[in-house]
């Protein structure tokens, strides 16, 4: 992934991360529920339950992930499903843990059977076991490990298998953000960045976020460069449309490659049913990307359907092109 507006710049992104509840703006329903199973955990002197945070990049899995460890005052190790490749690299990290930490698995959807496999006894009973030894000599060793949180994020919750989903006590799906909650999250990190920003701006640049916290943030920091370089450091609304249309972000949130997955439905396909593959091949993307990245956000607008047969390109999606949807 090479586009600089969805794509995540780690420093930056600290800089800008809320690290308590009270800061993480929106997903109400779920920062609440999560507050009160903290509160109930701690009171009790107990381990907090296994929690599963899913939904589209950058909507705050991460972030939560580090609130929970820091509500629950207990230290988090990080780690993703693709880099653990067998079975004794998940021993080390889970010897490693304390009683109530945190082993935060990014992208858990894409860890290897065998090594999620071995994850469930620890997660159910806090045992492991080792093999020793090689050859005819080999046998199983079983190991206590402290009790622990797991927090597993995933941007592709369908792809769990059932046995790992159903190991999480706590289960969270992260949506898009509204506009009002991305301006709020937009005026708090402009002053983070000590950079002035009008209402008006604000919501300017957040009503083309794509629902996307990650997204906002990237917009405003190229909405400051553009403000010191054109005008006084001030993002009024006028001057962040320009610095969006300047990034070929149009007034419906919707960026170069949503545009070109668009047309290429309509005008290559028919309108569709295409397959992702075809898909990817013809507008030059990945096609994980494609479905996890910029498809979930064209469905939830209404442009793209996903049926049995593949994409197929909505009226709307005619209509935002200035084209006339076929049979009417
Ligand atoms: N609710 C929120 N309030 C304020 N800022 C937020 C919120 N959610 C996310 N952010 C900001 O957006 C950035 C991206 O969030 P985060 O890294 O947690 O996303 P993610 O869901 O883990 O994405 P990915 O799937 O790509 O790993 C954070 O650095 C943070 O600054
Ligand atoms: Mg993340």
């Amino acid at each position: 992934m090479n586009n600089e507006i969805i794509t995540p710049d780690k420093e930056f992104e600290q800089k800008l991360r809320p690290s308590r509840f009270v800061d993480f703006v929106g997903q109400d329903k779920i920062r609440e529920r999560l507050e009160l199973f903290v509160q109930a955990a701690k009171e009790r002197s107990d381990v907090l339950d296994h929690v599963l945070l899913s939904g589209p990049p950058g909507l705050g899995k991460t972030t939560l992930s580090y609130i929970l460890a820091e509500a629950m005052d207990v230290n988090i190790k990080c780690t993703s499903g693709p880099v653990i490749d067998k079975p004794g690299d998940l021993a080390g990290l889970l010897t490693g843990l304390e009683r109530g930490d945190v082993l935060f698995i990014d992208e858990i959807h894409r860890m290897q059977r065998s090594v999620e496999e071995y994850l469930y006894s620890a997660m159910e009973d806090f045992v492991i076991d080792i093999v020793i030894d090689q050859g005819p000599n080999a046998r199983s060793v079983r190991l206590n490990i402290q009790p622990f949180t797991l927090i597993g994020a995933t941007t592709r919750a369908g792809m769990l298998s059932a046995p790992m989903r159903s190991r999480f006590g706590l289960v969270n799906r992260l949506d898009y953000y509204d506009a009002a909650t991305l301006k709020t999250i937009i005026e708090r990190s402009a002053k983070i960045l000590k950079v002035e920003i009008g209402e008006e701006g604000a919501m300017e640049i957040a009503s083309r976020s794509r629902g996307t916290p990650r997204i906002a943030n990237n917009l405003l920091r190229r909405a400051r460069d553009y403000a010191q370089v054109k005008a006084d450091n001030i993002i009024t609304a006028e001057l962040a449309d320009k610095a969006l249309n300047l990034l070929d972000i149009d007034g419906d949130g919707l960026e170069e490659m949503d545009k070109r997955i668009l047309t290429c439905i309509i005008e290559k396909f028919g309108g569709g049913p295409v397959g992702l593959n075809s898909m990817s091949v013809s507008v030059g993307e990945e096609a994980d990307t494609i479905e996890e990245v910029y498809e979930p956000y064209l469905i939830q607008e209404g442009y793209l359907q996903r049926t049995a047969q593949g994409r197929v390109a909505t009226a709307l999606a005619y209509r935002k092109f200035g084209l006339v949807p076929p049979g009417q």
